[in-house]
């Protein structure tokens, strides 16, 4: 790969020890995949937070780069383990919190923003269509890829602070042009009536394009937090982090549909639920922000959760970014779902955070938290809003 004057220097530990290891790590990546040169980014974002994941041996990678390490361009953080103010609520024991603290502290010395969400696009980490980033966390790459048209690869959470610290990343995959050509049509003949509908949508098509790029027809119209939902899911399940739809991703009017055409009918839109979820009554945790809530969901879950009370044998987290959080409080919804008994779980989310062996079984309107949750041994419920807002009132699945 060539390099320049300044990258050798780099290379050459004349910026400290945080960007010499960066270089190598981005040499070595950008060998593997015949990068010819590295490129700007124009920003990053970082996986890889919850000390859940990282253990001591991740604290210490970290600690050793903060020594002397400063990032570059405009870095946010993927969620935590925990709410970083309010983990006690959220059962979080002390020695976790120590630890997750260290990491966040980590962090900090570099130079990064204590952001802790994977929706950095919507609070203030947004880029520009054609931007060249380097993103770590599947559905915010997916996201930024497709329904932004910025372009970037899935990078791990070592790249990713790697291109931070370099202010740069590979020249390869995603953001060759000539790697973002879709190569699958995907026609969508099914109704999509409820949010859920997005996240099973995304299901079937990532199972079945299986790391290729598909261009989606049949989608008149869909919200943003739909897309959101979709993006976690069909990446989740398979797909390159990358889509288009026609006429509403950009891009997709550059494209033809390709030749190879699926279709995905209401039949397998019924499937993916059966597959998703498992069958069970007894609900003992409802999560909803998969990814993270914007303000609109948590508006529509203080509207279903006005009068109502969670059953005690029910946990209700509402995951998001502490920006939302603070628009909720300041417009009256924390009041509401709070009343109601929900907790609010910022900076953290329902993969992240240490639940093993906490709860069986959880309700949410996320195909990938229904994902996420098997790995946690939990049995998983996929559905509407209003259908995990009723199972947190009553305790159960009906
Ligand atoms: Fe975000 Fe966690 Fe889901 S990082 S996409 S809320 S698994």
């Amino acid at each position: 790969m060539h390099l320049t004057k300044e990258e050798e220097r780099m290379l050459d530990g004349e910026e400290g020890y945080a960007v010499r290891k960066s270089m190598e790590i981005l040499i070595a990546l950008g060998n593997i995949y015949d990068a010819e040169k590295l490129i700007r980014v124009g920003s990053v974002q970082v996986a890889g937070v919850s000390y859940h994941n990282l253990g001591d041996a991740g604290l210490q990678y970290l600690n050793e780069l903060a020594k002397d390490g400063k990032v570059k361009v405009l870095t946010t953080l993927n969620p935590a383990g925990m709410d970083l103010e309010d983990w006690k609520k959220l059962g979080i024991s002390e020695e976790f919190a120590e630890k997750q603290n260290l990491v966040i502290d980590a962090f900090r010395k570099m130079g990064i923003i204590i952001s802790c969400t994977c929706t950095p696009y919507l609070i203030g980490n947004l880029p520009r269509y054609g931007e060249h980033i380097a993103w770590s966390e599947s559905s915010a790459v997916t996201f930024a890829n497709s329904v932004i048209g910025a372009k970037t690869n899935r990078e791990g959470g070592p790249s990713a602070l790697a291109a931070a610290f370099v202010g740069k990343t590979p020249y390869y995959g995603l953001h060759l042009e000539q790697n973002r050509v879709p190569d699958t049509h995907i026609d969508v003949k099914a109704k999509l009536e409820k949010f859920s509908d997005w996240g099973a949508l995304g299901y079937c098509i990532g199972r079945k394009v299986e790391n290729r790029i598909p261009y989606i027809t049949g989608i008149e119209d869909v919200g943003l937090d739909e897309l959101k939902s979709f993006c976690a899911s069909i990446v989740t399940h398979g797909s390159k982090p990358l889509f288009y739809m026609k006429g509403i991703t950009p891009g997709s009017e550059k494209h033809q549909p390709p030749k190879e055409k699926i279709t995905i009918e209401d039949r397998n839109i019924e499937d993916a639920y059966e597959s998703i979820s498992d069958d069970i009554d007894v609900i003992d945790f409802v999560c909803i922000g998969c990814p993270h809530c914007s303000i609109k969901e948590i508006s529509e879950i203080a509207k279903l959760l006005r009068n109502k009370h969670i059953s005690s044998n029910t946990e209700f987290w509402v995951a998001t970014s502490r920006q939302m959080k603070q628009l909720a409080d300041k417009r009256g919804y924390t009041e509401i779902i709070e009343k109601a008994g929900g907790k609010f779980a910022c900076d953290t989310c329902m993969a992240v955070a240490p639940l093993k062996g906490r709860f069986r079984s959880v309700a949410t309107t996320s195909a990938k938290g229904c994902y996420y949750s098997r790995h946690n041994d939990m049995k998983t419920k996929l559905g509407s809003l209003k259908e995990c807002v009723e199972a947190a009132v009553s305790g159960k699945w009906s």
